[in-house]
């Protein structure tokens, strides 16, 4: 079913989706092409995700480090390797960063997504395919029943996801009136191996195994609908080589979620795997906080277009998925380690002496 992408840029591909995707596509064996990962490597961008990449890629595998707002850098890395496609991760993605600092989320999102859609245009008709990677947070907040559809109206909440939704508009804008071949995906909260543990789910298993406190923001009951992360790389892939150009896709988990309800689960698992020295449950780590601004109250994704449309659907269900991703932040102590430490950041010193 691929569609015979030979120079694919993934943007982004240090961090938690772009390098799950990295990894699930040199697993396939439809795809035959070279990547170009190309990271600024931020804070979120953590070399460690594709340890063993870089000295044994049988030529499918570079990265380049390199910022997306720099447009005359991006000029330079479509001509040099040839980039036929686009799968567009890079972003400032955390809504709580947004809220302290958005400048960041302006550049990186808007103006860096603006740099890549015009480099992609000037390629003329050997540029394929620009598959942009979005969020469900362009819609707002949902009320207690309804469902996300690809008509729901954009209203963003915060400086992230209004960022997001000018990134969206600009891929729309640059099919309608450019003819540029673009696909996007609008999709729920990942969860998964190799997230920066700023986000929920990691943050909590973390905290919880350094005895830290779990803090909830508000009273607990926003609602997220989960998706396992090799489930939204499958969606990605699907629609890069089976999506309608010009079209958007909703993907979620099927999997609404009280942040309360998860924490408990994470929890759960852990006393289960493994126990305190006390042999008490961790319960007693979760503390309430005060709320996030702006704190969206519910989302939940109505992803039957794709279903329909393209035979996609999730495959973990979250009990299965959260406790697969439990067990690799237990398992990979050197990873969560490196992580929280910043010994991560060591080989971006050691490779370009910051
Ligand atoms: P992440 O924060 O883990 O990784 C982002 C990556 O982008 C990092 O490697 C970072 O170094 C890189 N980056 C940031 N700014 C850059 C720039 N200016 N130039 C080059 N590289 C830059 O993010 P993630 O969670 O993997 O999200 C990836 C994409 O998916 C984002 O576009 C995000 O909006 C979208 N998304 C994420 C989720 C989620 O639950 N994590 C859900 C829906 C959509
Ligand atoms: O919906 C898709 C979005 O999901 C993506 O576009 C974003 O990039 C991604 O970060 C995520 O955004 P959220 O704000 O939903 O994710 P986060 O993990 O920050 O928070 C999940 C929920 O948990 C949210 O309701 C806030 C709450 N929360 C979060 C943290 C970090 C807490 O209660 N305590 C915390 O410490």
């Amino acid at each position: 079913m691929s569609i015979g992408i030979e120079n694919l840029l993934v943007t982004g591909g240090c961090g938690f989706i772009g390098s799950n995707f990295i990894h699930y596509l040199l697993a396939r064996e439809d795809f035959h092409g070279r990547i170009v990962n190309v990271d600024a490597l931020t804070y979120a961008g953590n070399p460690d995700n594709l340890k063993g990449l870089a000295t044994n890629d049988q030529g499918r595998y570079v990265f380049v480090r390199a910022d997306i707002c720099d447009l005359e850098a991006m000029k330079r890395i479509f001509d040099e390797y040839g980039i036929d496609a686009v799968s567009h991760f890079a972003a400032e993605s955390h809504v709580d960063r947004s809220i302290k600092r958005p400048e960041s989320f302006i550049f990186s999102n808007i103006v860096g997504t603006f740099n890549l859609l015009e480099t992609a245009r000037r390629r003329g008709d050997s540029f394929r395919l620009f598959h942009h990677i979005s969020t469900d947070e362009v819609y707002g907040s949902l009320g207690p029943t309804g469902l996300f559809t690809e008509e729901t109206p954009y209203r963003p909440n915060s400086p992230y996801s209004a960022s997001k939704a000018a990134s969206d508009h600009l891929v729309r804008a640059y099919h309608e009136t450019f003819g540029l071949p673009t696909t996007l995906s609008n999709c729920s909260n990942n969860y998964g191996p190799y997230q920066f543990p700023e986000k929920l789910i990691p943050l909590m298993v973390l905290n919880a195994l350094e005895e830290k406190p779990l803090p909830i923001y508000g009273d607990g009951k926003n609602v997220r609908d989960w998706l396992y992360v090799t489930d939204h790389c499958d969606a990605i892939w699907t629609i890069m080589n089976r999506g309608r150009r010009g079209e958007t896709y909703n993907v979620g988990g099927a999997a609404e979620m009280e942040n309360i309800a998860i924490v408990g689960m994470i929890l759960d698992i852990l006393d289960e795997i493994r126990p305190r020295e006390n042999g008490r449950s961790r319960r007693d780590l979760i503390t309430y906080v005060k709320d996030r601004p702006g704190h969206d109250r519910r989302y939940a994704i109505d992803f039957s277009k794709l279903q329909e449309r393209l035979g996609w659907r999730p495959h973990e269900s979250f009990a299965t998925g959260l406790r697969k991703t439990v067990s690799w932040y237990v398992e990979n102590r050197d990873w969560t380690e490196r992580v929280r430490s910043g010994a991560y950041q060591e080989w971006i010193d050691e490779q370009y002496g910051e």
